[in-house]
């Protein structure tokens, strides 16, 4: 026994196969004095293929105890015809929010070796690090009312977007703080020409910078400005903050930036516990790609960067993760490249397994 303790949540999809790779890593430290206490359990569509419900109450309660969740993705079209209820997405979904982690951090930075590879030209995007802090616990994916019901002769679907003063400003101070450590400037996202809690939400904002963060330089954008500017000039941003639907669509687009969906990680956090640390879930911002699972295709490299999230956030490990991100900028270099990552004359194609056996290679030899 440690005390790191991991709880490993490998889900659905491709999932499996990515934290198959992380396990590696994991399995690495422990061979250099840096050991962790790793359970394992199911979250999801396995969850629910085993338990009839995509997060069972004992997985619930181990995720609270652990230092950190490391989750690798959930869904699949096997699952589409699930009721809403027990949906794969709803155990991802119950473990942001009883866990009450209301900060998600996703950083998109832009390796050198895959500057050519974006959709965007190349000094667009060339030395691009960016982070989204996306509000996780609130927002659209939770307020009440929500459901389909019956008005007269026709059905009506109905979600609420609501904010807290309070939830907007512990998100903002997760924004200011990142921010003062990295460019010193936050950009926040929401719809205040249109939506009342887009105004409540950049007057809390301000309040916040006003009050607790006049150091920091605070601009204030329309998300869909926002989108258009992040595909346009996105090195103007450094951290921006936003709400829980503008962060899922926005850090869509900003992972993009960086050539792959395949090559972002995410940490979500929330209030310290006893020990000091956050409450903490990492996970990969790609999903399960049920088109592609099984096959070796899938790039690991997210999750291998959501757990050197996870050095850095939960374990105090900073210099761990700094390697771990050094050995995946080193194998790109050398032109290794999963499937998601083809195309570009001079490089090697690698499976799933090679990618990861290349990253922990790097790390050995570090
Ligand atoms: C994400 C995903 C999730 C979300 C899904 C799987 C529920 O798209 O983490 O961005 O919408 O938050
Ligand atoms: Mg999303």
């Amino acid at each position: 026994m440690t005390n790191r303790s991991l709880l490993i949540l490998p889900g659905d999809g491709i999932g499996p196969e990515v934290m198959a790779e992380v396990r590696k890593i994991i399995d690495w430290f422990g061979t250099q004095g840096i050991a962790f206490d790793v359970s394992e359990d199911l979250v999801g569509g396995a969850a629910y293929d085993a338990h009839g419900t995509p997060l069972h109450d004992d997985t619930m309660a181990k995720a609270q105890e652990v230092d950190a969740v490391l989750l690798g993705a959930v869904g699949g079209p096997k699952y589409d015809v699930l009721d809403f209820s027990v949906k794969p997405e709803r155990g991802l979904l119950r473990l942001r929010k009883e866990m009450d982690l209301y900060a998600n951090l996703r950083p998109a930075q832009c390796f050198d070796a895959l500057a050519d590879f974006s959709s965007l030209k190349k000094d667009v995007v060339a030395g691009l690090d960016i982070m989204i802090v996306r509000e996780l616990t609130s927002g659209v994916y939770f307020g009440e009312p929500r459901g389909i019901h019956k008005e007269g002769n026709e059905r009506v679907g109905i979600n609420t977007q609501r904010y807290t003063e309070s939830e907007i400003a512990r998100v903002a101070r997760s924004a200011f703080e990142l921010a003062r450590k990295r460019g010193n400037k936050v950009c926040s996202m929401e719809k205040a020409n249109v939506m009342e809690s887009g105004i409540l939400w950049r007057d809390v904002v301000q309040e916040v910078h006003d009050a607790e963060y006049p150091d920091v330089e605070l601009s204030h954008m329309y998300a869909d400005a926002g989108a258009m500017q992040l595909t346009r000039w996105p090195k103007q941003f450094d951290v921006i903050v936003t709400d829980n639907l503008f962060g899922d669509l926005l850090s869509d687009l900003a992972a993009m930036l960086t050539g792959s969906l395949g090559m972002l990680p995410s940490a979500s956090l929330g209030a310290p516990m006893a020990n000091g640390r956050p409450k903490a879930l990492y996970e990969p911002v790609h999903g399960s790609a049920p088109d592609i699972a099984g096959q070796g295709k899938a790039n690991p490299i997210a999750c291998i960067l959501s757990f050197a999230m996870a050095l850095r956030y939960s374990f105090d490990l900073g210099d761990e993760a700094d390697k771990v991100e050094k050995a995946v900028e080193a194998v790109l270099a050398d032109g290794l490249r999963t499937a998601d990552l083809l195309g570009e004359e001079g490089t090697t194609p690698v499976s799933t397994a090679e990618m990861g056996d290349a990253i922990v290679a790097k790390l050995a030899a570090s």
